[in-house]
Order: C-alpha cells, then structure tokens, then sequence
C-alpha cells in the first residue's frame, strides 16, 4: 500500500492543493467521526456528561504539545486561538505602538495580512511593503527599510501563492537589532517545515490548521498562536474574558458567588484563550500532528522540496515561466504561467488533478502523501489541458 492509499481524498486524484486545504489521513477523519458521535449521544441524553471527556480534553491539550515540538519551542509558549487571523491579529495587538512608528512587510504577504499591517494606520503607524522581486524578497532588503521606529516586522512563511520562504533567522537578527519584534503567519509552512521557531528568533508565529497539518476541512479549522516566553506576560492581549482571570478567582466566581469588581489577570499563555475551544478541529488535528511527526518532519520537508524539484524540471523542460525561485532553499510549493491558466486549471480538474489558480499562475502544493511518480502523470495531463 502507498502512502497516499491512507488519504482517502488523494486516491483516486493528484491532490496538489495542500496550500489550500491538506488531505487527512483516514485515522484522522476517524477521530472526528468518533468525537461527533460521542458528542452527540451526549446531546441526546443517552449517557454521560455533556462537558467534553477527560479522554478529549486530554487530546486537546496534546495537540498543543505536538504543535509545539513541529514548531521548535516548549508547551508553555502555545494558545489555542479560532485561526490564524486571529492569532495573527492578537500578536499585532499585543505590540505597543505610538504615532510615528512604522510596521515593515512585503507585497508577498496575504491578503488578510496586508490588511492588518494596514489596519496599524489607526494606530499611528506606518506601514512599509518592501516590493518583491520575481516572487522574493531578500533579507537585504530589510536591513534597508527597517529603522529605530520599526515596532513590528510580518511576514508569511511560506508565501501563499508561490510557496517562497524567507530567510527568518536574517530577518529576525535585522528586526532585534532595532527592538522590533517578527511576527510570522505561518499557516502556509507548519506541518511540512524542518521548524525552528526558537532558533531563527520568531517572536510570534500563528498558523490556521486545516492545511499542512491535514486538521481537518476548512470550514471547521482551528489554531494556534506561538508567543516566546519572554513576551507572554509582559504584553498585554488587547482582550479578556473569564479564561483570563486567575483560575481560583474564576471558580469563586461561578461556584461560590459572584464578585468581579476586582479583575485578577492569570498568568500564562492561557490568559490569550477567551473563545469556545473548537474541540473536534483539535483533536484532529492532535492526530495528525502525530502522524506528521512519526514520519519526521526533516523527511517530510525534503520529501516535499524533492517532488517541487520534479515537478521544476519538468516545467522548465517544457518552457513554463515560473513565478517560484528554483533552490530547494527558497521554496516549499511552485508556481508556474501558463495561458488561461483558469481554464487550464478547470481542465485539470476534469481530468483528476487538483491544483489552485494564484496570482496569473497555477500553484502547485504537494504534501507527503505526493509522490513522484504523481509528477509524470501531472505533466501528461498539463500537456492535454494546455
Ligand atoms: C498565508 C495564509 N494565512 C492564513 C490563511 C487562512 O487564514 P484563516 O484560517 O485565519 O482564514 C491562508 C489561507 O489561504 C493563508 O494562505
């Protein structure tokens, strides 16, 4: 049996589209079915509390840890929050800004991105995008923009639409040179990514679930937000919420009476988790974050970057311009032009071939349950769709 035969959706087609949404592994969409059921059998009163089981909660916080350790930090340094966006907003939140001081990204980051970086206008702000040149931008060009008003550098880690990956550990060193802080987005990496949050410097890196780290679809995601310890009690989460107070002051308050005139904030990453608490993206996302680590996340990255190669070759054989560097160092996923490249890609998936239209191009985003001999077979059909 190949790999792929345990992702029920990448059977019977070429499944390049985790950028978009991963595939699951069958044991994943099996915790979620259970989860459901048992849920719901509570709802109907058939037996058992309806607060949520030991047995999950447990495997909720375990996903935490597994998070963790595919990131490259410790337990602590994890929250759950609703997506990226959210863990993305929280993280600008939490950086004090003044008039006059200045927010550096790229042209490459996502537009849900862009969009915050900009929202920082309002408070004071300016925003700098650095311009891209051929789908990257150089950790050079930081150096060159970021001063001693620099309260933040953002940036996506992989690039949404051409899977380009910035060198973190430069940009962080250009950032802390000038006390600013590095908040990465990194829905488009985490799960496919040899990660080392801590020794390339992140200060904040929040990524959505549903992904790389195959949590299940779209609509139901989840996820999480990494803060270094030394920023998680010293900043302050612009919100709050009874998760946030002291965790005897909250049982006082909903057991015993009822005195919430004299606000004790906890301490602790659990002080940023206010909303309902997505149990069945967590668990499954907690199963297959084990399944990505007992594969090896070193493997699974040169795995990933060994297919793009294929598929590189293959293109640049055939005269495709590609809008994606060629080193394996520089990119996870690949984007390449090609005329009508919406019809192409309709044309593609008429003929078993998932792929995504980005920015003029198509993207091609291969996880570890890809193979090479799937590359052949793509270009074949590329050959009949163009
Ligand atoms: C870079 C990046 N960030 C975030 C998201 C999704 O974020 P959210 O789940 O918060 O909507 C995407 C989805 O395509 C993405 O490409």
């Amino acid at each position: 049996m190949e790999l792929k035969d345990d992702f029920p959706l990448t059977r019977n087609q070429i499944w390049f589209n985790t950028a978009a949404t991963g595939a699951c592994p069958s044991s994943t969409l099996a915790v979620m079915e259970e989860y459901l059921a048992d849920i719901m059998s509570r709802l109907r009163g058939e037996g058992g509390s309806v607060m949520p089981s030991e047995k999950w909660a447990e495997r909720r916080l375990n996903g935490k840890r597994l998070f963790a350790k595919i990131i490259g930090a410790s337990e602590g340094e994890v929250a759950f929050v609703p997506n990226a966006s959210v863990g993305v907003n929280t993280a600008f939140g939490m950086v004090p800004l003044e008039k006059g001081d200045n927010v550096v990204t790229t042209d490459l980051c996502f537009p849900m991105g862009a969009v915050v970086v900009n929202k920082q206008r309002e408070r004071g702000a300016e925003p700098r995008f650095i311009r891209n040149e051929g789908g990257t931008v150089d950790a050079s060009d930081f150096e060159k923009t970021v001063d001693d008003r620099t309260k933040i550098v953002y940036v996506d880690q992989a690039t949404w639409f051409n899977g380009f990956l910035h060198d973190l550990k430069a940009i962080s060193e250009v950032a802390h040179d000038h006390g600013a802080y590095l908040i990465v987005d990194g829905t488009q990496s985490a799960g496919v990514l040899g990660w080392d949050a801590k020794g390339w410097g992140v200060d904040f890196l929040a990524a959505s679930t549903y992904k790389w780290m195959m949590g299940g679809p779209y609509q139901l995601r989840a996820g999480f937000l990494y803060i270094d310890e030394n920023h998680i009690d010293g900043l302050s989460a612009p919100y709050a919420g009874d998760q946030t107070l002291r965790p005897d002051q909250s049982k006082y308050n909903q057991e015993d009476g009822f005195d919430l005139y004299d606000y004790e904030p906890r301490e602790g990453i659990e002080r940023l988790e206010v909303f309902p608490h997505s149990m069945n993206s967590y668990v499954a996302v907690e199963n297959s974050l084990r399944v990505l680590l007992d594969h090896g996340m070193d493997r699974i990255e040169a795995h990933v970057k060994g297919i793009g190669t294929k598929l590189i070759d293959g293109l640049l054989e055939e005269g495709y311009e590609l809008q994606t560097p060629v080193e394996e160092d520089k990119r996870i996923y690949v984007n390449f032009k090609v005329p009508g490249f919406k019809e192409v890609e309709k044309k593609l998936a008429d003929s078993g071939v998932s792929v995504s239209p980005r920015v003029g191009g198509l993207r091609l985003s291969p996880h570890f349950y890809n193979n090479k001999g799937e590359v052949d077979v793509f270009l074949e059909k590329l050959k009949k769709a163009t």
